[in-house]
């Protein structure tokens, strides 16, 4: 029997919610510090180890032998408060040539043809010692690649900023960052250093900024707005653990790291301001997730005692949205920030199902947040009954097939209620089950695409929508599956990224009418839409199984235009994007014409997801 789909715009259809298609973003997968924050340098302040433990000198050697000079974590000579440990250089002897400290950066320091490097450090020197130091981006086996140096060391913290051009030919990752010494009035002294940084090319040529080719590829999906900073790491694996706001903003050298909750040391050299940053530079609206009292060992702060976290949630609020007579938009200002941002969205904590403390504490963050901003969209975690909401944040981490049958979930679902309308803020197709050890194969990726047609025939409703978590460090992943993948040199991506993609940018104002004859909902599944302002309509379909599917398409209420275009992500279920095969997966255009003003047939490959879009007269 033939398919017939008769996509009606001779009936009204649901207004669509414009933009549909964001970020989530946290600190997981080691994707801020050593992936989309760009500081090159591992261990640069000293504060902890790895593991949140002892501070300690991992990722820094000698340069020059171990006869030559020593290296010493220094607790007697911090740089400040925060900063209370140092590195410490004793120089023995330069007789066999330099001598120093060297930094093997976060598995390696890409160098690049044609890329300036800026570096900067924290120094001192006994007895007199002045200089010069030599600083240098060199191969592990110690070519040097770039180098400049520096004067004018004394017996009190100074800091150095240096410039380093290097002259190559090819990208290469095996590499250093140095810090030596050759002149013999060294000999016998000590040098300490702190707070190190190194920075190439940044987005937009921020200060303290994002690798370039992540930011790009996150700007690639165009996505609207961006979630942060969790998830999980939002809320610590105790309370005092949380991630606090005011820990993270501020000159680098007063910023203080914390225990993730990804089970790794996180700086902070990304804070609150470089969000705010990234959220303009990518040009998203910021959803501001708040900590609620709440932490993963399952502790929450008694209703009677937070007041205090409250505060410092009105504080983070003053310190982004503030003007400059407040005091903590005062302090914005002094960072280099004096426009106040607008905050339209605050998400009250992260996956408060976990907890049965969520009634007391929304409420009271709620009252708090929405007396003094009364017109921020207030999102909530869970299910509650103290207080309304503008949205609900869902997360769904499942099996393909309960994607797939999470197709229809918001179909018959209450559009009335204490709220208005859901936010799926996370969400990822996982086929070996929840959570975390996954492919993001071409499998995946037909059940997300499903599970997003279903949204978007639901996006009267579903305002807002972001995969989770987005970004990856090949082989150091806690998560999988991830959307986009990055070692030291390069970033490629998952087959759902270009499906996204795809969706994201045929945006539809109206969800049309579909109706089925001969065709039910599997293997194949649709959306139909149009955009007034481009005059055309998008029909997106995933067909999740393995032969064709063959369509007649009726068009009632709208004239087609002959000539349409197919986007399509296709491939088979196992397919996946590599480190070493990272286009496996690519999307392609095609061209069709269609049959008259009224029709079209048009065959749906096997395992894709496809938009058709149609210019209408
Ligand atoms: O995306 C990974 C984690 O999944 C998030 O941190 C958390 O919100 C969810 O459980």
């Amino acid at each position: 029997m033939a398919q017939t789909l008769t996509i009606r715009n001779d009936v009204p259809g649901n207004s669509s919610t414009p933009n549909l298609y964001g970020l989530m973003y946290e600190d997981i997968n080691r994707c801020g510090d050593s992936g989309i924050y760009a500081q090159m340098l591992r261990n640069w302040n000293f504060q902890a180890n790895d593991t949140g433990g002892a501070a300690d000198l991992e990722f820094w050697n000698v340069l020059g032998g171990d006869k030559a000079a020593s290296i010493a974590l220094d607790a007697k000579h911090g740089l400040n408060d925060i900063n209370t440990n140092s590195l410490r250089l004793d120089v023995k002897s330069v007789s066999d040539g330099r001598v120093g400290i060297s930094n093997e950066g976060w598995w390696g320091i890409r160098v690049q043809p044609d890329e300036t490097y800026k570096a900067s450090f924290f120094a001192k020197a006994s007895d007199g010692f002045s200089g010069p130091l030599n600083v240098t981006l060199e191969s592990s086996s110690g070519t040097v690649l770039a180098s400049a140096s520096v004067d004018g060391l004394s017996d009190t913290f100074q800091k150095f900023n240096v410039e380093l051009k290097a002259d190559v030919k090819e990208v290469s990752t095996d590499n250093v960052f140095g810090v030596s010494v050759d002149s013999k009035d060294a000999e016998g002294k000590s040098l300490w250093f702190q707070v190190f940084t190194l920075f190439g090319d940044t987005y937009n040529d921020r200060e303290n900024g994002l690798r370039p080719d992540l930011a790009e590829t996150l700007k690639g999906l165009n996505p609207h707005f961006f979630r942060f900073p969790g998830g999980n790491n939002l809320e610590g694996m105790s309370i005092d653990q949380r991630w606090k706001w005011n820990e993270t903003v501020g000159p680098l050298e007063e910023r203080k790291g914390r225990f993730g909750n990804w089970e790794y040391w996180n700086t902070n050299g990304q804070g609150l301001l470089d969000y705010m940053y990234l959220t303009e530079d990518l040009g998203m609206t910021p959803v501001l997730d708040v900590w609620a009292g709440y932490a993963l060992d399952d502790s929450s702060v008694p209703e009677d005692e937070l007041e205090p976290y409250i505060e410092e949630v009105m504080n983070e609020l003053e310190y982004l949205m503030g003007d400059t007579s407040t005091e903590y938009g005062k302090l914005r200002a002094e960072h280099g920030r004096e426009e106040p941002f607008e905050i339209p969205y605050i998400e009250i904590g992260n996956e408060d199902w976990f907890s049965t403390t969520y009634e007391y504490r929304y409420r009271a963050f709620y009252d708090a947040i929405t007396a003094k901003y009364p017109d921020a969209k207030i999102i909530s975690t869970a299910a509650q009954e103290s207080r309304p909401y503008d949205l609900i944040d869902d997360h769904f981490y499942v099996t393909s097939a309960e994607m797939i049958d999470k197709f229809n979930y918001y179909d018959n679902y209450a559009r009335s209620g204490n709220g208005s309308g859901i936010f799926v803020g996370e969400f990822a197709t996982n086929t070996k089950g929840c959570c975390g050890t996954s492919p993001a194969s071409m499998e995946a990726a037909l059940a997300d695409s499903v599970f997003i047609t279903g949204l978007e025939r639901n996006s009267d409703f579903v305002k807002m929508i972001a995969y989770a978590p987005y970004i990856k460090r090949h082989e150091q992943e806690q998560w999988d599956p991830d959307m986009i993948h990055f070692d030291t040199e390069k970033v490629w991506v998952a087959p759902f990224y270009y499906v996204m993609q795809m969706y994201n940018k045929y945006d539809f104002d109206t969800i049309l009418q579909v109706d089925a004859d001969g065709i039910n909902f599997g293997p194949l599944y649709w959306v139909a839409g149009s955009n007034k302002e481009k005059n055309q309509i998008y029909v997106k379909a995933v067909n999740v199984g393995g032969d064709e599917q063959s369509v007649s398409f009726n068009f009632k209420g709208l004239n087609v235009k002959k000539n349409g275009e197919a986007h399509i992500v296709a491939g088979q279920p196992d397919d996946e994007n590599t480190i070493d095969s990272p286009d496996t997966i690519q999307p392609k255009t095609s061209k069709f014409k269609t049959s008259n003003k009224s029709s079209l047939d048009y065959t749906f490959e096997p395992y894709s997801a496809t938009v058709l879009v149609l210019d209408i007269n």
